[in-house]
């Protein structure tokens, strides 16, 4: 019993450690971010509160769609890398359900717009779970992608209120550091390019049309204090279309043959922003990573 207990010590310390991609747990207050606390923009403020309310079940959803697999992965590194994985979304969806409670509070009613999410989640889950998993690797290159991109523009960054940045920095970071999991993943099991693209379409009209609904009806239950802020909104147009424009490139770079997400390296801008987070807004989680990296 006891040589039995010393060997499965052992195998659990020979056992590989997630790679690049570290779990953090968030510590902010939902209740201190102002209505429209970004860029004082309505539009995407509501644009950004409807993302976050897809967050909970969305985030469950590729969980589940790579849990489904998780048996026919032979690669123990890449078995490593799925529990960090699971790990960080698994506290994301915990950080966005705080975010979308405080918005409970006040006249905005997401309940119904969450039931409508969790009937479509529902149906979802009935499909092949080859096409779970595609449909999980199209949402993360999203995901990444504006993850990379807030991370590049510090200047639309600057306008959010400390703990509304803290939430999507944080959230940011680790999407840029998991991006590639469940794209090994389905690589490894299935890796069938032609599905794999195919369901990017379906997922960008999919997605695109989701974000476009929950934002018209939070600005519409929001609308007495959201339609008189023409320069605010404004502003946030135009932020919008550049950031549309400028994110084609990468978006398109996923239908190339040889895509990979990790084929480019994000490292110096994440540490940038682990140290801004650990410096500027004293979050202990990034805190104690750079300790633990000083003294290691
Ligand atoms: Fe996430
Ligand atoms: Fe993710």
């Amino acid at each position: 019993m006891a040589l039995a207990n010393v060997n499965q010590e052992k195998s659990y310390l020979n056992r590989p450690k997630a790679l690049g991609i570290t779990v953090r747990r968030l510590q902010f207050n939902p209740q201190k971010i102002k209505r429209h606390y970004f860029a004082n923009s309505p539009l995407m403020s509501h644009l950004l509160t409807a993302l976050s309310s897809t967050f909970p079940i969305g985030e469950q959803y590729f969980v589940n769609s790579v849990r489904n697999v998780r048996d026919k992965v032979k690669d123990p590194q890449l078995q490593a890398q799925i529990a960090a994985f699971i790990g960080q979304e698994a506290m994301h969806s915990k950080a966005h359900t705080e975010f979308n409670d405080a918005w409970r509070r006040d006249d905005y009613n997401l309940d119904r717009f969450q039931a409508w999410l969790a009937k479509r989640d529902d149906a979802l889950r009935d499909i092949h779970p080859k096409l779970q998993l595609a449909l999980t690797c199209a949402f993360e290159h999203f995901t990444a992608m504006l993850g990379r991109y807030i991370l590049r523009h510090p200047e639309i960054l600057s306008t959010l209120d400390d703990d509304a940045m803290k939430l999507w920095v944080w959230h940011a970071i680790e999407e840029i550091e998991h991006r590639s999991v469940a794209f090994d993943v389905y690589q490894e099991v299935y890796g069938d390019d032609r599905i794999r693209r195919l369901l990017m379409r379906s997922v960008t009209t999919g997605f695109a049309s989701l974000v476009f609904y929950g934002t018209t009806r939070l600005i519409w239950q929001d609308k007495w204090k959201s339609l008189p802020k023409v320069g605010g909104n404004l502003f946030g147009t135009y932020l919008l279309v550049k950031m549309l424009i400028q994110l084609i490139p990468e978006y398109l770079s996923y239908y190339q043959a040889d895509f990979h997400p990790a084929k480019h390296d994000y490292t110096k801008l994440v540490n940038y922003w682990k140290a801004r987070m650990a410096d500027e807004y004293g979050m202990i989680s990034f805190q104690e990573e750079t300790a633990s990296k000083i003294y290691s």
